[in-house]
């Protein structure tokens, strides 16, 4: 059971134990994910009033290990006519906005404002020179606006020498490439898209280099693998002006249906790539079974590329997890509450799958995720909380997060014919 830091437990119904969540209200996408002197900062979409979307405000929580979270006061507040969106935000190690000095870095956030009144969405700062405790609204804000009504989910990072921001022309299914000095004045680049998928609006991109190449990773909703929202992702080269990609090919970051909005974390330690989604869906998010607050992130998971597969590795847990991992061709395992209700994730005729149809549900979604793999015995590697079941496939290139609200709690494993290599720890394993 988890101790909030105020000392009380967090010990409600479906309440995640190793996932953040936020102590009480609303949450949706993550925003300014960053490391800085020794602790992830984590923002968030948050309503600090209520369990609903509404009141668009930074929530933010602090984390040494990107687990055990401590949550700040809210970070960014809304305003009487307009909400905070998403947003990223960096460490200024140059003071090149000047908001800070040298000596004293600002942390500087880059996010949405958007007007209640949906006539428009432009891009705003806010600096903290106090090492994220508290930030101001810079008085020159927007920044960045070009009278678009979406226009949104701004990631800036360092490259070369200048600032790049990456954001989303939602409606257009298009990602804009902006320039900057020093995260004031920025200058138009390029436009990616429409590609691939486009069932929904485009929102939340971030351009991440893994290894030689660099890939960019595109939230849809709807319009996902299954249902409402996804995320897919573009492998190819940035060239200082443009990303070109190396194909159109759909590629799917999570074949689940709970991995939204997700980003990576700036000036992470080592130059790791660690991402975060929203672990949820918009198409029920609202109604999810959760009180007093809604949503939970993934895992943090860190990214890497095999060939034209990102691979998605958990960050580890302190204590381990609660997990189950197996190898097979044709088998499959069951994480059970009883023997009625249980998820069965397994192989067979070529696919992986994930069935949740037997786990109670009362959300609107389809149960049965099937995708085709490789010919021959895979690994699978299953981790599971309150509330949630993340599968990591083929060495982590298959990824499938759901969100699972049975009636207790998922606590044992029984393996039926043909899972092979069983590891269960933190789980009973019981025959099926
Ligand atoms: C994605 C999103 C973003 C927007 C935010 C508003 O889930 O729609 O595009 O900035 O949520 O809360």
């Amino acid at each position: 059971m988890i101790a909030h830091p105020t000392g009380e437990f967090r010990n409600e119904k479906y309440r995640p134990q190793f996932h953040f969540t936020p102590d009480r209200n609303w949450m949706n996408d993550p925003n300014g994910l960053l490391y800085y002197k020794g602790k992830y900062h984590l923002f968030f979409q948050h309503n600090p009033q209520a369990n609903v979307w509404g009141n668009m405000s930074w929530g933010h929580a602090t984390s040494a290990d990107l687990y055990n979270w401590h949550e700040e006061p809210v970070a960014i507040a809304c305003t009487p006519t307009s909400g905070i969106f998403s947003g990223s935000a960096v460490v200024d190690i140059n003071n090149t906005s000047g908001f800070g000095t040298t000596d004293n870095p600002p942390i500087v956030a880059i996010y949405t404002e958007h007007q209640n009144d949906e006539s428009n969405q432009s891009q705003c700062l806010a600096f903290s020179v106090d090492e994220g405790a508290t930030f101001t609204k810079y008085e020159g804000n927007p920044v960045l606006n070009i009278n678009a009504k979406n226009f949104r989910d701004p990631k800036v990072q360092w490259i070369d020498n200048q600032w790049i921001m990456t954001v989303a022309l939602a409606n257009d299914f298009k990602i804009s490439f902006y320039s900057s000095p020093d995260l004031k004045s920025w200058a138009h680049l390029s436009n990616f898209g429409p590609a691939a998928e486009v069932g929904g609006v485009w929102e939340c991109p971030d351009l991440i280099q893994l290894g030689n190449k660099w890939v960019l990773l595109v939230s849809l909703n709807p319009g996902g693998y299954q249902v409402g929202s996804g995320t897919q992702y573009f492998i190819g080269q940035w060239n200082g002006r443009e990303f070109i990609a190396d194909d159109l090919q759909t590629r799917w970051l999570d074949y689940g249906r709970d991995n939204y909005a997700g980003v990576t974390f700036s000036n992470a330690p080592e130059g790791k790539k660690i991402f975060l989604g929203w672990m949820s869906n918009w198409h029920y998010a609202g109604k999810a079974p959760t009180d007093p607050w809604r949503s939970a992130m993934t895992l943090p998971r860190e990214l890497s590329l095999q060939g034209d597969r990102i691979i998605q590795t958990p960050i580890n847990h302190p204590d381990g997890f609660p997990e189950v991992s197996f190898t097979t061709q044709d088998g499959a395992i069951r994480i059970c509450e009883s023997n009625e209700r249980y998820v069965e994730i397994g192989v067979r005729n070529q696919k992986l799958y994930v069935d949740t149809s037997h786990a109670w549900n009362d959300l609107d979604a389809p149960t049965l995720q099937e995708i085709a793999i490789e010919k021959g015995e895979i690994d699978i590697r299953v981790i599971v909380d309150r509330g949630s079941v993340e599968v990591f496939a083929a060495g982590g290139t298959v990824v499938l997060t759901n969100l699972v609200f049975v009636e207790t709690a998922l606590t044992s494993v029984a393996p039926l014919a043909g899972a092979n290599n069983l590891k269960v720890a933190g789980l009973q394993t019981t025959p099926a």
